[in-house]
């Protein structure tokens, strides 16, 4: 993971609206095009509402019209690792394969580096959905 990379995810993190959890969150993914789309998590008083740093930043992606990502960054305040919830290791997958790097970062730093295949093992996926008559 870049220097750049993590960067982005501080200063993603610094900017969420996290006022009911009190747990700010950045995170940046790297596109098939090399770029990168940070994200912040956004909550809500409504609770269920709220939106993960990880959706935001694949949305930013989606929306450059890109649809690989090649490397994850997820940067969060406190002692534990800031491992993607559930829900997002699974919108990860829609993008990414077994083999993608996930960066667990605090604020000073890269903390370790997992892949997506261990976060979300044996995992339903777009090939799932594939036809059986198409190429
Ligand atoms: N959160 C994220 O944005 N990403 C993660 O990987 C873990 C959790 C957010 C959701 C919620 O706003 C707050 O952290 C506490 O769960």
């Amino acid at each position: 993971m870049d220097e750049e990379m993590l960067t982005l995810a501080r200063a993603a993190m610094e900017r969420a609206h996290a006022p009911y959890s009190g747990f700010q969150v950045g995170a940046v993914v790297r596109g098939g095009n090399g770029r990168l789309y940070a994200g912040c998590n956004v909550e809500n008083a409504a609770y269920p509402e709220g939106c993960c740093s990880e959706a935001a930043a694949i949305s930013a992606m989606v929306l450059d019209g890109e649809r690989r990502i090649t490397e994850v960054a997820v940067m969060g305040r406190g002692d534990a690792l800031v491992t993607p919830c559930g829900g997002c290791r699974q919108r990860i997958r829609e993008f990414a394969d077994d083999a993608t790097p996930i960066h667990i970062c605090g604020p000073e730093g890269l903390r370790r580096t997992v892949t997506l295949g261990e976060l979300l093992p044996l995992s339903f996926g777009p090939d799932h959905l594939r036809r059986q008559d198409e190429g």
